[in-house]
């Protein structure tokens, strides 16, 4: 759009109280006497939080009549890098990632938009919406880079994403005739530090995409708010909290924050519920508190208190993109739904009774109503739901015996086990194989990983799982002994996978081994190959490979590890047994071997064992062959297709199985584990299904039902512990 950014450069006007206004279309929104003013009227925003990145884009129109049946005039969303830009210079704008189809939806019902631009997001998002890239070395900067600071190399590369996105919003700004009112960089910076040259290098590149008249802010929480923002008129400084707290104490923090006449107070992130991790109580939080809170907030200042609720909608967090939070020692992976115990509930619903019976959604529709004196338009039919019913998986495979197949060729040659990022790999499976002398496991063996393996992984023997590892618990795992050999070496498997990476952002959060010295015995294991399996799309051809896999996995293991059996051979022979674990390659600094994985130089390792203890891996009955892919099918007759022109929604019940990865029609819908509740079932939007036979996919990690059965029901259940 140079032409359009041309014109704004020239017509430039600045946004504050001597501002006159003027911009090509007419339409302007500025701050004036501590108010906003939209074309000259004033207008207090009454706005929720809606990720288009969580929701069907079939369903897009469908939640956001529902934002306007709950009281809504505007919808704030984020904007998460690492969805758009998957790969350097390679963008993504399609299906959910659809960003101005979004924004088109939004504008042609009358909604008002705010766009949290990033870099960083937050948004209980993989990283934190920074693309997992930043970590690999092959990237120019990658590995070595500060992420979120003025570090010139995460800079050029945030910079350059900004680039490629601002010239595409900026034909919805508000002043070329868009939705969009105001623009936020950054989120929260705050937590994670106070490099005010950072914030305003991005305020510097975002004003000179998209002009000086536009109203630019910052989120914090209002104790963060010095370091995370800017003091005076630089910009605009927006503060967030929840139900509980002081909301006439967080606009005078906010207010200290700007210059006089420039602090419209806005919470832009007034929390209707709040995360779940897995293993955790699904969020309930009171209707009651919030209303009394939103109350005070609406009025504060003469009724001119500005909201936002986060979320007003949540949604669902598929593929890989559910993020983290927690620590080595208490890994808190975040659960798929993203439905945030929110008014509109993941399905759209908004029924369910919350705390004390109360319906949040008719509480703050009733609020807001009774505070603007307006009618407000019906929530919308809720789209149809449809238990399907059993449905058998009635073909499997093994991950293992698919290896030739998910990762052709003899495996990455690695002297010490690395990040998965080191290797160009965003997520997904990644399996880590050396092999041993005949007689390394005489007496049994103790494997120690020297620091958590982020995040799941089972130690596999001659194809059979021995042992499993989680991130937050003891590194140090029992090998069995081998006394009777079939051949001449013993092949050893480290299978990884890795959940959604901690949303904090400031600090790396790599996957896969991250510290090198994987020790038998007390000695360092070298010579492995490495195979990434990012699962980027359903493996479903695997049910259809004509290899023989078994016999195709042995050639390749003893022609390739040959190396690695002499090194690991000479090594057992050299040192005696006994020696003290962690004391063999102690001189040896992690990452260092081949320059691969810088990100996690000097790392040292935390101490593990958190007070959420190891439970992600059942006592008995999981896979002994690893993880298991499985396939089933269901029929969807034409009478169940709606008038809305797709069939139902229906919920995956996932009970009986253990954890693993669900896709439908080869739509990846995320982690499902009812081992650690609290979700029981998997939301499946309608415009998922088509009239006929649908596939189900799963890659089952840790527990095998004897039925082999997935239930399609009607409903969502988050199962209480101790229910
Ligand atoms: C308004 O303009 C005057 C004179 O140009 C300037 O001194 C003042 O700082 C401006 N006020 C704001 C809030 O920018
Ligand atoms: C995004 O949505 C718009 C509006 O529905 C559509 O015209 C456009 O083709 C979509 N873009 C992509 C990349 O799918
Ligand atoms: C509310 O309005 C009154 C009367 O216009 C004014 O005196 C007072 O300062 C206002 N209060 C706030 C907090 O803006
Ligand atoms: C929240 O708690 C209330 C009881 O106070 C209960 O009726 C309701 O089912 C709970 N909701 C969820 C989603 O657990
Ligand atoms: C809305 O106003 C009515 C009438 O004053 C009152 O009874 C009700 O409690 C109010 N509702 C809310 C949620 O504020
Ligand atoms: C894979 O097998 C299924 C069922 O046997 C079949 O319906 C499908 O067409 C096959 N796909 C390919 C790509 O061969
Ligand atoms: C399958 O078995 C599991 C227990 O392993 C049980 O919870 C589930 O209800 C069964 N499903 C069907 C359809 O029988």
């Amino acid at each position: 759009m140079p032409v359009l950014l041309l014109a704004t450069a020239l017509l430039a006007s600045f946004v504050n109280a001597n501002d006159t206004g003027t911009s090509n279309s007419g339409s302007t929104f500025v701050i004036k006497n501590n108010i906003f003013l939209k074309d000259g009227s004033p207008v207090q925003l009454i706005s929720g939080s809606f990720h288009y990145y969580r929701i069907h884009p079939a369903y897009w129109r469908d939640r956001l009549l529902r934002a306007q049946a709950l009281g809504l005039n505007t919808i704030q969303t984020y904007v998460p890098w690492n969805l758009h830009e998957p790969s350097p210079g390679k963008y993504n704008w399609e299906g959910y990632a659809n960003l101005t189809g979004f924004l088109q939806v939004a504008a042609n019902l009358g909604l008002n938009v705010l766009l949290r631009a990033g870099p960083y997001i937050c948004g209980e998002w993989d990283f934190g919406g920074l693309p997992w890239w930043l970590a690999f070395p092959g990237v120019a900067g990658g590995a070595r880079l500060q992420s979120r600071s003025t570090d010139a190399r995460f800079l050029k590369l945030a910079e350059g994403w900004w680039n490629v996105l601002l010239p595409r919003v900026a034909p919805f700004l508000h002043k070329n005739g868009g939705p969009i009112l105001m623009v936020q960089v950054e989120n929260e910076y705050g937590y994670c530090g106070n490099d005010r040259e950072y914030i305003r290098h991005l305020l510097r590149t975002a004003t000179a995409a998209l002009g000086h008249d536009v109203v630019f802010y910052t989120t914090d929480p209002p104790s963060l708010a010095e370091a995370g923002s800017l003091p005076g008129n630089e910009l605009y400084t927006v503060v967030d909290f929840g139900p509980l707290a002081d909301a006439a104490e967080a606009f005078k923090a906010q207010a200290a924050m700007n210059d006089p006449g420039m602090s419209p107070p806005f919470c832009s992130e007034f929390y209707t519920g709040w995360i779940t991790h897995f293993g955790e109580k699904m969020a309930n939080t009171s209707a009651n508190d919030l209303v009394a809170s939103l109350r005070a907030i609406l009025q504060y200042a003469n009724g001119t208190g500005s909201v936002n609720f986060y979320m007003a909608h949540g949604g669902s967090n598929w593929g890989f993109w559910a993020g983290s939070g927690g620590t080595d020692g208490e890994f808190l992976p975040q659960l798929t739904s993203y439905d945030y115990d929110a008014p509109i509930s993941e399905a759209g619903g908004s029924g369910q009774p919350g705390i004390g019976g109360k319906n949040k959604f008719q509480m703050i529709r009733e609020a807001i109503s009774n505070h603007t004196g307006n009618a407000l338009p019906e929530e919308p039919p809720l789209p149809p739901a449809h238990a399907f019913g059993p449905v058998h998986m009635t073909a499997r495979v093994s991950l293992m015996d698919s290896l030739p197949d998910l990762a052709p060729g003899d495996g990455i040659p690695a002297f010490k086990p690395a990040a998965m990022e080191s290797y160009g790999q965003p997520h997904g499976v990644i399996i880590y194989r050396t092999v041993l002398s005949v007689g390394a496991l005489i007496g049994g063996g103790a494997l120690d990983f020297g620091g958590p393996v982020h995040d799941y992984a089972q130690v596999m023997l001659d194809g059979k799982v021995v042992a499993t590892l989680e991130r937050s618990c003891p590194r140090v795992v029992r090998l069995p002994e081998i006394l009777v050999f079939l051949s001449d070496v013993t092949v050893l498997d480290i299978v990884v996978h890795a959940m959604g990476r901690n949303s904090g952002g400031c600090d790396w959060d790599l996957k896969g081994i991250i510290y090198p010295n994987v020790l038998l015995n007390g000695r360092v294991l070298y010579n492995w190959r490495v195979f990434p399996i990012p699962l980027s799309e359903a493996p479903t051809r695997l049910f259809n490979s004509t290899i023989s896999h078994a016999a195709a996995s042995s050639r390749h293991l003893l022609g390739v590890l040959h190396d690695a059996l002499l090194t690991n051979q000479e090594q057992h022979a050299a040192q005696p047994r006994g020696e003290g674990v962690g004391e063999v390659g102690g001189d040896v600094q992690p990452g260092a071997e081949h320059g691969l994985e810088p990100a996690q130089a000097g790392r040292q390792a935390p101490q593990l064992g958190g007070t959420r203890n190891c439970r992600a891996w059942p006592q008995a009955g999981g896979p002994v062959e690893g993880p298991v892919m499985f396939r089933g099918y269901f029929t969807v007759g034409g009478s169940d297709v709606s008038e809305r022109g797709h069939p139902p929604d229906t919920w995956v019940d996932m009970r009986g199985w253990g954890k693993g990865l669900l896709w439908v029609n080869g739509f990846n819908l995320g982690w499902y584990w009812p081992l650690l509740g609290p979700q029981m079932r998997i939301y499946v939007p309608g415009p998922l299904l088509h009239e006929g036979s649908n596939e189900i996919l799963l890659l089952e990690f840790a527990q095998l039902p004897d039925n082999a059965t997935v239930v399609l029901e009607d409903k969502p259940d988050f199962y209480e512990p101790g229910d």
